[in-house]
C-alpha cells in the first residue's frame, strides 16, 4: 500500500492536565507505523468538545493526514464527547467501521457495546475514535486496520480497484 500518514489526537482530562502519561496515544502510533502508516502528527486535547472539534478540523483542513485518528472520551462518563466532537466534523459518516470494532470487541469483552465511537469523513481525510485504554485502542485498531488502505484509496479519489467491474 502507498505510505498513509496518520494523525493521532488523544483525548484526555488526566493526560493534558500532565496527572498522567499518555500511554495509549503512543501504542497506537506503533500499531499504525506496524501497517505501513507514517505518522504525520499528534495532538493532545482535554475532553473538551471545542477542542476536540479545532484539533479535528485542523488535522483534516491542514492536509496533514488521510487517516486521523482518536483516542478516549468514548464512553458514558459526562464528559466523554469524542463522538459528539467527530459528528460535528464530519461531511460524511462511515458507520460501517464502529460497526466492525464493535462486532470484534464484542468477542474479546461484552463492555465493548459501552463505546459510542464514530468515524467519518471531512474532506479527504477519514478520522476514526478509538477507546481510551491502551488494549481496547489497539484491540479496536486491528479489527478495521486491514479495510482501511482500500477505503483511503477510494477516498482520494484516484481509480479504485473495484469501481469499474460493473457494466
Ligand atoms: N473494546 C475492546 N476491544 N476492548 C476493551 O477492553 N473496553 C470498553 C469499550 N471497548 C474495551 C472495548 C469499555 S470498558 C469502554 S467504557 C468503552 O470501550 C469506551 O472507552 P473509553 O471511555 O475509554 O473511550
Amino acid at each position: 500500500m502507498m505510505n498513509y500518514r496518520a494523525f493521532v489526537l488523544t483525548v484526555s482530562d488526566r493526560s493534558f492536565r500532565d496527572e498522567r502519561p499518555d500511554s495509549t496515544g503512543p501504542a497506537v502510533e506503533a500499531a499504525l507505523e506496524a501497517a505501513g502508516f507514517v505518522i504525520a502528527g499528534r495532538g493532545l486535547v482535554p475532553d473538551e468538545q471545542p477542542q476536540i472539534e479545532a484539533a479535528l478540523r485542523a488535522a483534516a483542513d491542514e492536509g496533514k493526514a488521510e487517516l486521523i485518528v482518536t483516542t478516549g472520551g468514548t464512553g458514558f462518563a459526562p464528559r466523554d464527547v469524542t463522538p459528539e466532537a467527530t459528528l460535528c466534523v464530519c461531511e460524511r459518516l462511515a458507520p460501517g467501521i464502529p460497526e466492525a470494532m464493535r462486532a470484534a470487541s464484542a468477542a474479546i469483552t461484552n463492555r465493548a457495546m459501552l463505546s459510542r465511537a464514530q468515524a467519518g469523513i471531512r474532506g479527504g481525510s477519514l478520522i476514526i475514535n478509538l477507546p481510551g485504554s491502551p488494549k481496547a485502542a489497539r484491540e479496536n485498531l486491528e479489527a478495521v486496520l486491514p479495510a482501511l488502505p482500500h477505503g483511503l484509496e477510494m477516498l482520494s479519489g484516484r481509480p479504485a480497484d473495484c469501481a469499474h467491474t460493473q457494466s
